[in-house]
């Protein structure tokens, strides 16, 4: 009995056939087509709110900068440690750029006939700092201290990349209130011993495990409440 339906299929007469104009997947024709009119224009708006979105325009940003100051060099090739130059970072809410006799440390001697270093020596002989273009910048209404990230474990990598490969400086992270929160939520996915902070290559070996125990040993909790940030 059951069997029956398929067979009646099969001995349909010819002539009722003939009343479907087009074969039967014409009729799923209009669906295919409206539906991909909608995602088409789901994308196209996906497109404009990712292009335009401001947390997304900042991801990248790396202004040419008045002399050409590579943290390649510096930091990755010569080694340099960041806090030789951000020098009060582990102290102040913010890190300084270094000033310009931090550079001629070495640069009096180093390369002093070239023009970018030329440059450099008359900002020091004529005390007038070199300008250079601020890349990250959160809004006013938002507090954010380093000192306070690099005391419990927090490198600098986590935040800004691997500084020590780019010649020009750029920004890796949308520093929107979101991404600030997933770490704040887990911070042991990121902590790591403070003597490593600065060597952004490091990394360890199961780092969820060692976050744990340094997020317990040192009672790291960081905060969620508005006030944390917005004060
Ligand atoms: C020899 C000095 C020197 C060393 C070492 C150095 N920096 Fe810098 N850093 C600078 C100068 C000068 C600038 C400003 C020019 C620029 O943006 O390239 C700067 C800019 C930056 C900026 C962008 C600041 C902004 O405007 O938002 C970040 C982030 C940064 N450095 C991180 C690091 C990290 C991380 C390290 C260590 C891996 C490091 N720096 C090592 C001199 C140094
Ligand atoms: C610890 C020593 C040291 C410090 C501090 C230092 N530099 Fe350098 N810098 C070097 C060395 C070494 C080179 C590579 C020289 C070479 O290519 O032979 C270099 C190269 C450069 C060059 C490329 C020069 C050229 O024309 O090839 C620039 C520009 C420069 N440094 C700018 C800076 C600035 C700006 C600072 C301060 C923020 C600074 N340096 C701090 C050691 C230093
Ligand atoms: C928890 C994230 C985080 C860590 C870790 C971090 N930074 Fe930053 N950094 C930021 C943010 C956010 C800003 C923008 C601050 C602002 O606009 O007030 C910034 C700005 C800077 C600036 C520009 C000057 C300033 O203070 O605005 C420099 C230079 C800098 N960071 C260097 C470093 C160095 C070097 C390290 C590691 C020793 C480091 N940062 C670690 C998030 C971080
Ligand atoms: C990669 C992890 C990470 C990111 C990203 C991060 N934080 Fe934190 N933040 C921490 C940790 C860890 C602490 C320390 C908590 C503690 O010591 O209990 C902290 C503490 C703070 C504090 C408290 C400082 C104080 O004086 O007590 C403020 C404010 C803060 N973060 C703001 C921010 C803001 C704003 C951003 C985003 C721009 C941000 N944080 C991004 C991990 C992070
Ligand atoms: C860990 C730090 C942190 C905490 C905690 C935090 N915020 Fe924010 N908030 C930010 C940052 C960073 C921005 C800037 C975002 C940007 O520029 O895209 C921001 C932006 C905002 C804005 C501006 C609108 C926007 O989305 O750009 C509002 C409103 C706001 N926060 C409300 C709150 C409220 C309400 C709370 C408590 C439930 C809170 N924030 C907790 C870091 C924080």
């Amino acid at each position: 009995m059951s069997a029956q339906p398929s067979e009646d299929h099969s001995s349909k007469d010819p002539s009722e056939r003939s009343l479907f104009l087009f074969p039967k997947w014409a009729n799923r024709l209009p669906f295919f087509f409206i539906s991909g009119s909608v995602l088409f224009l789901l994308f196209i708006i996906f497109l404009f709110w990712y292009v335009f979105s401001p947390k997304n325009l900042d991801v990248g940003y790396a202004p040419k900068q008045p002399i050409p100051f590579s943290h390649q060099l510096h930091a990755g090739e010569l080694g340099i440690d960041c806090r030789y130059c951000h020098n009060t970072i582990e102290r102040a809410g913010h890190a300084a750029i270094p000033n310009t006799e931090t550079c001629m440390n070495c640069h009096k001697i180093i390369k002093a006939d070239s023009p970018h270093i030329i440059k450099l020596r008359d900002s020091y002989t004529n005390n007038k700092p070199i300008e250079w273009i601020q890349v990250h910048r959160l809004p006013d209404y938002v507090y954010f201290d380093h000192s306070a990230h690099l005391q419990a474990g927090v490198s600098c990598v986590s935040c800004h990349g691997r500084i020590d490969q780019m010649q020009v400086v750029h920004q890796v992270q949308p520093l929107s209130m979101s991404w600030c929160l997933e770490c704040h939520r887990a911070p042991e996915k990121f902590l790591r011993p403070k003597e490593f902070i600065t060597k952004l290559d490091w990394k360890a070996e199961d780092q969820l495990k060692m976050g744990l125990y340094l997020k317990d040993a040192h009672h790291i909790r960081p905060r969620e409440d508005c006030n944390t940030c917005h004060r």
